[in-house]
């Protein structure tokens, strides 16, 4: 009996390795959007108590009245807790490649009551937005999703206040994981500087400042 369970206890974290071991190989040669079924799977109590929504919104130096723009909300529980912290005076508009993921932000929204979010289709490659009309701009868990990033990250320049920010938090459990330093490497060529990491290794966030 202790065996068995013992042997229970050392499949599930060997089962996980491997598991993402080989997503992260598939996502290293493929890259795509996040299926929209898996929205729910990657909101659950455990990642929620890694990575609190209204602790994250905080830790990525969201302000009362802000103009904020989110890419890739997924299911929204990030972009909830981060139009709260906005308050009536700040919006937060988010927008998401895969239109189901933008239907359940929508829902849960008007569900809750909250009235400064816009949320809309579009992709980071091409943002329907004017220049320099967003103080900050964040990222949870998207960054490795998407195929060309300086490509997105032109985009995201445009559209960023000359003293804007830009913000990335990334979670190990991802099987996108970038390490920090490699993500820092990157944002870094594309006229952003590094202004503060917060966090560590299962669990980091990179805050940077338009440069140019
Ligand atoms: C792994 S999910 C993260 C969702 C959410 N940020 C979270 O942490 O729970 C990545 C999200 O980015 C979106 N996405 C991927 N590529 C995108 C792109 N080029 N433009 C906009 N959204 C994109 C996906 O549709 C998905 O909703």
């Amino acid at each position: 009996m202790f065996l068995r369970i013992l042997y229970i206890l050392l499949a599930i974290p060997i089962t996980f390795i491997i598991l993402h071991t080989i997503i992260r190989i598939i996502r290293y040669f493929y890259k795509f959007p996040m299926p929209q079924w898996m929205a729910n799977v990657i909101d659950n109590p455990l990642r929620r108590r890694i990575q609190p929504p209204d602790e994250t919104a905080i830790r990525h130096g969201i302000e009362p009245g802000m103009r904020v723009l989110e890419i890739g909300p997924g299911n929204g529980t990030y972009t909830l807790a981060t139009a709260r912290r906005l308050g009536p005076e700040g919006e937060l508009v988010t927008v998401d490649i895969e239109p189901k993921m933008i239907e359940r932000v929508q829902h849960r929204t008007k569900a809750e009551g909250i009235t400064n979010i816009d949320a809309r289709v579009a992709d980071a490659y091409d943002l329907p937005f004017e220049n320099e009309s967003f103080d900050l701009v964040y990222m949870i868990t998207v960054i490795n999703e998407i195929p060309n990033i300086p490509q997105a990250l032109a985009e995201l320049h445009r559209v960023l206040k000359s003293s804007g920010t830009l913000v990335f938090s990334e979670l190990f459990m991802d099987p996108d994981y970038p390490r920090a330093a490699t993500l820092t490497r990157k944002v870094e060529t594309l006229n952003f500087s590094l202004k503060e990491k917060i966090g560590k290794f299962f669990y980091y966030t990179l805050i940077f400042e338009k440069s140019k």
